[in-house]
């Protein structure tokens, strides 16, 4: 970014992380850095490239690290991470999931989750409304769980959930079900006929040679399609040949960044 210094990183300055698995793809650094450099915060983020297995560990010793301010959290951490935490905002408890924490000065982590309001914060930006949609959702993840509550809050009509593991897609439904009675939601197959919207929420096309997140055959010209994954996929170049509005990836993180930072930093 024009205009922007680079960090100077001193004795003082505090330690943000981002952690993932994979963690090179990610977009964040850059973004949070570019918010926290603005602000002219001494913080700096980095990338933690952390497993599965290894995350209490790493969790568990951020939590010791008395300059560590807070972290994103990104796949496949989101449910996990939120397992680890001593507090929870009403977003994050209700999904289940937080994609951000926030270390205060006692070592207490507290997580929230801004991902389902950063995707209809993108999906507005684009120009469509959740009211009254009804909604294909392939994914039952973190990412997925998130913005199936925030389009419940913003008044979608019904909501089709597509997951690969059957299992998680009938929990997410369970718990949506549960937290939002009168929310009409099913568990589906593979296609998005007669639906509005219809959103990627998997991780399918962040890898060259991925298939579709879900059948496209029978997506109208109509159809909002939506991504999340931040990258051109093969779904957005195939809704887009079907003439379907779209909408990428990566404006639902650039919504979230102030989020982020005033969460952590606050
Ligand atoms: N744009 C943004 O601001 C933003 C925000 C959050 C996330 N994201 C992106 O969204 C994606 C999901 O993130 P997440 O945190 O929700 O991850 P997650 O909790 O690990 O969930 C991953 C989801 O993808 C599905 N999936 C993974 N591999 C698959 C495959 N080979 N075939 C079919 N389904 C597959 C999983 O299905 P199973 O349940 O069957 O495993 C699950 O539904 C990531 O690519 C992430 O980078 C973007």
């Amino acid at each position: 970014v024009s205009g922007v210094t680079q960090p100077t990183i001193g004795g003082g300055t505090g330690l943000l992380a981002i952690l993932g698995d994979p963690i090179a793809h990610a977009q964040a650094p850059t973004l949070v850095n570019a918010a926290l450099a603005a602000r002219g915060l001494d913080a700096v983020l980095v990338p933690l490239h952390v497993r599965a297995a290894e995350l209490a560990r790493v969790v568990a010793a951020l939590r010791a690290v008395q300059n560590f301010r807070g972290a994103v959290v990104t796949m496949p951490h989101k449910e996990a991470a939120a397992a680890l935490l001593d507090e929870l905002s009403p977003e994050a408890r209700e999904v289940g999931a937080c994609n951000v924490i926030r270390r205060d000065a006692g070592g207490r982590l507290k997580g929230t989750m801004l991902d389902g309001e950063g995707f209809v914060a993108a999906l507005r930006r684009a120009g469509h409304e959740p009211r009254a949609k009804r909604v294909f959702l392939a994914g039952a993840g973190g990412a997925a769980g998130a913005i199936a509550f925030a389009l419940a809050r913003h008044g979608a009509a019904a909501l089709t959930i597509h997951n690969r593991t059957a299992a998680r897609g009938e929990a997410l439904a369970s718990r949506l079900r549960a937290a939002r009675p009168g929310f009409d939601v099913r568990v589906a197959g593979a296609g998005p006929a007669a639906h509005d919207l219809a959103i990627n929420a998997t991780s399918l096309g962040l890898r060259d040679g991925d298939a579709l997140p879900f059948d496209a055959r029978d997506l109208r010209p109509e159809t909002i399609v939506a991504e999340i994954v931040i990258r051109a996929t093969p779904l957005l170049a195939e809704a887009r040949r079907r003439g379907c509005p779209v909408v990428e990836g990566r404006p639902m993180l650039e919504e979230q960044v102030e989020q982020m930072v005033e969460f952590i930093l606050r």
